[in-house]
């Protein structure tokens, strides 16, 4: 008989090109949180990728420097599992805005790693139907299998 299949909800975690310089020390983070990584990848995102998966966030005043950024370096993207695992990356990461991240959730992602509202270290799905698209957007139809800690991620 084959074991019980137990579902554990999945996010998408992004380490943004400011932060790439501490991406070993944020995985710790990730890893000492309860999160498992599923899967981990190097990506250069175009433009073009870069305004598709922002879309939600077209027409609005910061989108072309958002997308500008994105795209201008590589960036680490995670598929991380955890019970309640949206808002649980959500609370580590903090809120945009790393100033007021600083106030309201002292040591969060962002306060430790952010800049400012663009160069905010980290990126967090926001919903299930978000993560869901995100994690594909990212890994395709690809298969999720657990990978090892310290895995070199994969040349992008
Ligand atoms: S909104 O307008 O409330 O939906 O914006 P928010 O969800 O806070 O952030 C959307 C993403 O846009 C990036 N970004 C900015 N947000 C607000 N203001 C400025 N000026 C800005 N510039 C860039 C912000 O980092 C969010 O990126 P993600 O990757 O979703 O965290």
């Amino acid at each position: 008989m084959n074991p019980p299949q137990i579902y554990t909800e999945r996010t998408l975690g992004i380490v943004k090109p400011d932060a790439m310089d501490k991406v070993v020390e944020i995985e710790d983070i990730i890893l000492r949180n309860g999160f498992t990584i599923l899967q981990k990848r190097k990506v250069h995102l175009s433009p073009e990728q870069a305004s598709d998966f922002y879309v939600e966030h077209y027409g609005k005043m910061f989108f072309p420097s958002l997308v500008a950024y994105m795209s201008s370096a590589p960036i680490t993207v995670f598929v991380l599992a955890k019970n309640k695992s949206i808002a649980s990356w959500r609370e580590l990461i903090g809120p945009t805005n790393p100033f007021k991240a600083r106030e309201t959730h002292p040591g969060c992602l962002r306060d430790t790693y952010g800049k400012d509202q663009t160069r905010n270290a980290v990126h967090g799905s926001d919903s299930f139907h978000s993560a869901e698209r995100e994690i594909r957007f990212m890994f395709h139809d690809s298969i999720v299998e657990p990978i090892a800690v310290g895995q070199a991620t994969k040349d992008y």
